[in-house]
């Protein structure tokens, strides 16, 4: 089975978030089961010196004129992903960001993801010699319109795929924008593009696609609701026979505590005190007091869906309770001021750096006790399955993959011995602040504590039952039956 999937990034090539890790991460697991994929992704400027790097691009088609100015598709192979990259610099090749430059972005982003999703549409369609997919699957908004084009075009007959990773961004623009898309006239309608009186890019997605996923079972069910809908409850609950939820995995390779190249001392679950070395490690890095108390740690994009606000307001009484807090994020400038201002008011105790540090964040979580995750809403979420591989128990909300992958440390749960973390809901600064309260409670029994993090280390974090899950989607998909 060939798989082409169209992505707006990837890891290790571009990333802002979770979608790269799964964009990444999944066609490596899908290849170990059998299954070839092929990722379409734009040519921004550092894809380009990637592609370019590695040796292997050769130019398989070349549109001339595409959305407003020259184009090409470069096949390539870097780092074990095999890619289609949509070289077209006009869209592309630019400084700043890759959705925009700071806080605004790009005004031409709808015409740059409906290249990168015409080109998705074309290939599915046999633009390519020697290449068409049996089946075509795309990640998000940015990608969700190849759908529309497969569907109103050569490829009406190719099952299709779209994964919803964050329902928050939807992809939506003045219907003006429709004349310049090359869709027909009948795609302008509610059956198609059409949404609000203007035109949805995920809308639009999930109505053309054959089979409808999401990152966990229980966002699965949320987004079925107005509080989680966005709006979009309504479609999404008449396609919901179509609707799966299936959780993300992380690569274990490279979140391996045995033999991760970025943690100053490695260890496994029967060497847990060798962990010590890399909280000193943390403990230097954040300018933080070396003592035992309990260590928190938190490694996000600092946003509202992450719940920081929340935090913020609980950071003097996490302190006063006698924990530590080593923050690591980017994001909203109000909350990475808070922060700041919070480590000024608590020297020792609470540290930050703002930005954005790959490395940094594997060696918090391997050296820090507890990972904070206070997502408002979380679709799956990737740094608490990061906290049950390095031992770093997760403190989560009860939502969405959140409360798919963490089992809470309620009475029944330690006592049979079972617990990998702590939930709490709703996210609010009382509740927050009792979970903290349980997991010192814990972190002062060094016995239940190991405990639990031993058993944190056995949770099954890996691609590999995801990978099937997805597979028998494709597999139903391809037999002909709609989900
Ligand atoms: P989202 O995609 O909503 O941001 P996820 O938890 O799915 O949330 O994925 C976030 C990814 O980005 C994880 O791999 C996490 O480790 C990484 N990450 C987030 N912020 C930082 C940061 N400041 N430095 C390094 N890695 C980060
Ligand atoms: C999104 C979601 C996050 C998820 C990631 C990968 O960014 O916010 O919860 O883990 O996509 O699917």
């Amino acid at each position: 089975m060939q798989v082409l999937a169209v992505a707006s990034e990837i890891y290790p090539l571009v990333k802002t978030g979770g979608l790269a890790d799964v964009a990444g991460a999944l066609p490596l697991a899908l290849e170990r089961h059998g299954v070839g994929t092929t990722t379409l992704i734009p040519g921004y400027k550092q894809v380009m010196a990637r592609v370019h790097a590695s040796g292997t691009a050769r130019s398989v088609f070349n549109w001339g004129e595409f959305y407003g100015g020259w184009a090409e598709i470069i096949q390539a192979e870097v780092a074990g992903l095999k890619l289609f990259v949509l070289n077209a610099p006009h869209l592309f090749e630019r400084d700043g960001g890759i959705y925009g430059n700071g806080a605004v972005d790009w005004g031409d982003n709808w015409r740059r993801f409906a290249a990168l999703s015409r080109a998705g549409a074309d290939i599915a369609g046999g633009l390519l010699a020697d290449y068409r997919p049996d089946l075509v699957h795309v990640h998000d908004w940015q990608a969700a319109l190849t759908l529309a084009y497969m569907r109103y075009g050569a490829a009406v007959a190719t099952p299709s795929v779209i994964t919803i990773h964050n329902l928050a961004f939807q992809g939506q623009y003045d219907a003006g924008i429709f004349a310049e898309l090359g869709l027909p006239d009948e795609a302008m309608s509610i059956h198609g593009v059409e949404y609000y009186g203007g035109v949805g890019y995920l809308k639009a997605g999930l109505q053309s696609a054959w089979a409808i996923t999401t990152v966990s079972p229980s966002y699965a069910q949320e987004i079925r609701t107005p509080e989680f809908g966005m709006g979009l409850e309504g479609l999404l609950n008449s396609r919901s026979a179509s609707l799966v939820g299936i959780v993300n995995g992380i690569d274990i390779d490279q979140w391996n505590p045995q033999t991760d190249p970025h943690l100053p001392v490695h260890y496994s679950a029967d060497s847990l005190d060798d962990r010590q070395s890399n909280r000193h490690h943390v403990e230097e890095r954040f300018g933080l007091d070396r003592d035992d108390n309990l260590l928190l740690c938190l490694v996000s994009r600092l946003t509202w869906q992450k719940g920081i606000d929340v935090l913020v307001d609980c950071l003097d009484d996490i302190v006063g309770m006698g924990a530590k807090v080593a923050l690591l994020g980017n994001g909203d400038a109000r909350f990475e001021g808070e922060i700041h201002a919070a480590a000024g008011r608590h020297p020792g105790r609470i540290g930050v750096v703002t930005g954005y540090d790959e490395g940094l964040s594997h060696q918090l979580t391997a050296g820090a006790d507890a990972i904070l995750v206070p997502s408002r809403f979380e679709p799956c979420g990737l740094t608490q399955l990061h906290g049950l591989r390095y031992g770093c128990v997760p403190i989560v909300t009860r939502t969405g993959g959140l409360a798919d992958t963490i089992i809470d440390a309620n009475e029944a749960a330690l006592t049979a011995k079972v617990a990998t973390g702590f939930q709490f809901e709703p996210l609010a600064r009382q509740p927050f602040l009792n979970a903290i309260r349980r997991a010192l409670n814990v972190h002062r029994e060094p016995g239940d504590w190991r405990q639990m993090q031993i058993q944190a280390m056995k949770s099954d974090v890996s691609w590999d039952h995801s990978a099937e899950c997805y597979i028998d989607v494709y597999r139903s998909l391809l037999r002909g039956t709609h989900l």
